[in-house]
């Protein structure tokens, strides 16, 4: 496979806006990214994921006042706008009338989730497209997540183009919140910790339960999986991949450590470059070591556990 000539943001921009893919970094993982205005350019990111059905997109929007065309900002709703964009949090809100926005990014609910990611590529890029762009993450749909622009490339076989913007900061997706009144509501773990937001809003966070009114409907049991499969909270077996997290327990099988000093930070950035790593070893079985539930553990966990159940 050839490498296609390295992309600048501007040509990037004139892409998007001709109603082309493509995909670029934000400081959770790489996005494949479309005008979020343009029906036809959002049905392709469907197609190139090979996305099973119509999932409703996150738009990302270069700042507060470009997300204000679209949805209805609630007093608490902008609060969180204010104290975590640029951020890794999506926000789901009602709709406003005449938003523009193509109906297949929203898979015709009447909310949006909306975020403005804290990335400078990611920023000039919006700001370079004067659009908002819909952007999910930039792999084939239920494989794991890039955090390179190389994953990217291979996992679509260079046919899309790729902004490099090197390797992403926080390495999960972004926490998705709804806010219900005075009520905010996690639908997604992610790489805002839950905490975080509780810490900050002075407000309990509470979780999305099964089947509730608001949901996330793209949580499906079997996501982000590699071709290996999983065992979690485990100790490695001989013949297995180890991904192991704090001090190293001695194994000389194929071992990754997500965090040799136990920062879920750390182990946040680097959970998906290293289970794309594991994998391409071609062994059967990855072991993981068992990960704290506190903090970002909160968002490894849900993507590991995902990434460990029966595929459908
Ligand atoms: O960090 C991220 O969020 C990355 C980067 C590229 O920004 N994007 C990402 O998008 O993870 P994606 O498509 O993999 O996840 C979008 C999630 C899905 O679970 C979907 O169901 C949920 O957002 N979602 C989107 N719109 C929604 C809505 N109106 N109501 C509830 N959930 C929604
Ligand atoms: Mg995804």
């Amino acid at each position: 496979m050839s490498a296609p000539a390295p992309l600048d943001i501007a040509e990037a921009a004139a892409l998007l806006r001709s109603g082309q893919l493509v995909a670029f970094p934000t400081e959770t993982v790489y996005g494949l990214g479309a005008d979020a205005t343009n029906a036809d350019a959002v049905l392709s990111i469907y197609e190139t994921k090979g996305r099973p059905r119509f999932n409703p997109l996150i738009v990302h929007c270069a700042d507060l006042g470009m997300a204000e065309q679209f949805a209805q900002f609630s007093p608490l709703a902008r609060q969180l706008a204010d104290m975590f964009w640029p951020g890794p949090l999506s926000i789901v809100l009602p709709l406003k009338p005449g938003h523009g926005l193509a109906d297949v990014a929203t898979a015709g609910l009447d909310t949006i989730a909306l975020r403005v990611p804290d990335h400078p590529i990611a920023l000039e890029l919006l700001r370079a497209a004067d659009r908002p762009l819909a952007a999910p993450s930039a792999n084939p749909s239920g494989k794991l997540s890039p955090t390179t622009a190389e994953q990217v490339r291979r996992g679509f076989g260079g046919r899309v183009p790729v902004l490099d913007g090197g390797p992403c900061k926080s390495g999960v997706e972004s926490t998705i919140v709804a806010v219900d009144g005075a009520r905010i509501v996690q639908l997604r773990a992610g790489a805002l910790a839950r905490e975080e937001i509780e810490r900050v809003t002075g407000l309990a966070v509470s979780q999305a339960q099964t089947g509730a009114k608001i949901s996330a409907p793209g949580m499906l049991l079997s996501h982000y999986a590699p071709n290996a499969h999983m065992r979690l909270n485990a100790r490695p077996a001989q013949g297995e991949a180890f991904l192991a997290f704090g001090p190293a327990e001695p194994f000389d099988g194929i071992t990754r450590n997500l965090s040799e000093s136990g920062d879920l930070h750390e182990a946040a950035r680097n959970l998906f470059s290293m289970l794309h790593e594991l994998d391409a070893t071609g062994l059967a079985m990855i072991a993981v070591a068992p990960i704290p539930e506190t903090g970002l553990g909160e968002a490894i966990n849900d993507r590991l556990r995902r990434a460990a159940a029966p595929r459908g």
